[in-house]
């Protein structure tokens, strides 16, 4: 029998289905209840099963690992368990939910994953411990994801970034889902800097454009600044992005002349941040009642090249 299509269109929307592996399931008990991600939950918006694979183990001590074949430091998570677990799990999941298993040596998350994965009915992710799970585990899984360059204890944290990622694109999730339209990564770009009350902080004043109400102007000062963030901080992003002619000669001449992209505060508060080589978070915050102490990289953005200078003061705009 076909449904009637008016019904389906009062249907409300699936939840976005997140069913988590993990021998720590307590961890992930304030995402549950906590910001938009607890209230996309308590909306029905998201859906969060918690699966401890311990459970799906047949032993009195219910053993999850066990010692590498061929010698060397650590324990591997034993494959019969979470397969198991695995396998329950996905026996009444949606077609095109996805398996992920989560590794410092998978492919790189990023936003146009996170886009994907949100037109999924949803996502399993297998968070490891130890030495993480031995290989043959991966031949179940759809993908094996790193959400980085780094080593973490285990893979809740990297469950937590992706679950909040990809929620947050989804229809309901954000109260203002203009806010999404211009974020970092959207576009390749990193996001403008924003500004709010109050007007002059420390001496630091908001770009006048933001005060005009011109929106054209405005739109053209946030891509550009956008623009002059990302070729600093991110440059790759760049490559390959096509840029306005004249947003370009604009990009030129901001980095040659050697505009900063954070604000600066003026000698005469008497407050600096030194910026150093290398980050010492002691000796990088001083204050000074008869003027500041600014150390110096030669990096463009260092306050004692640039002070003053706020990015409302790049060259002329044309
Ligand atoms: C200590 S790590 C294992 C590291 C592994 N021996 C290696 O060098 O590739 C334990 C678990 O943390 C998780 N994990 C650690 N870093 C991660 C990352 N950058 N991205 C995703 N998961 C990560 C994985 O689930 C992994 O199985």
């Amino acid at each position: 029998m076909t449904q009637d299509p008016s019904t389906l269109a009062d249907a409300p929307p699936q939840p976005f289905r997140c069913d988590i592996l993990t021998l720590f399931p307590a961890l992930f008990a304030g995402v549950r209840t906590e910001g938009l991600l607890g209230k996309a939950i308590e909306d029905g918006l998201v859906e969060l099963n918690l699966h401890n694979w311990r459970d799906w183990t047949h032993d009195r001590h219910h053993v999850v690992d066990d010692a590498p074949f061929g010698g060397g430091p650590g324990m591997v998570i034993k494959p019969d368990a979470v397969v198991a677990c695995l396998q329950d799990v996905r026996k009444d999941a949606p077609t095109g939910m996805r398996t992920v298993l989560l590794s410092p040596a998978g492919e790189r998350f990023d936003q146009a994953r996170a886009q994907a994965w949100a037109e999924t009915p949803g996502l399993v992710l297998l968070c490891g411990r130890y030495e993480g799970f031995d290989a043959r585990v991966e031949a179940f899984v759809d993908d094996v994801i790193s959400i980085g360059d780094f080593v973490l204890n285990g893979g809740e944290v990297a469950a937590m970034v992706i679950l909040e990622a990809v929620s947050r694109l989804r229809p309901g999730v954000l109260g203002n889902a203009a806010s999404l339209e211009q974020e970092s990564h959207g576009d390749n770009l990193l996001e403008y800097p924003h500004f709010t009350r109050p007007r002059e902080f420390h001496g630091m004043t908001v770009p006048e454009v933001l005060l005009g109400g011109n929106h054209a102007e405005i739109a053209r000062w946030r891509l550009r600044q956008s623009l002059l963030r990302t070729s600093r901080r991110r440059p790759e992003l760049l490559a390959g992005r096509t840029i306005a002619k004249k947003d370009a000669v604009w990009l030129a001449e901001a980095l040659a002349a050697g505009v900063p992209i954070t604000p600066q505060i003026p000698e005469s508060e008497g407050v600096s941040i030194a910026v150093t080589d290398g980050y010492d978070a002691a000796a990088a915050v001083t204050t000074s009642s008869s003027g500041p102490s600014r150390g110096s990289t030669g990096d463009p953005d260092n306050f004692e090249q640039n002070q003053g200078a706020l990015p409302s003061s790049a060259p002329e705009e044309r």
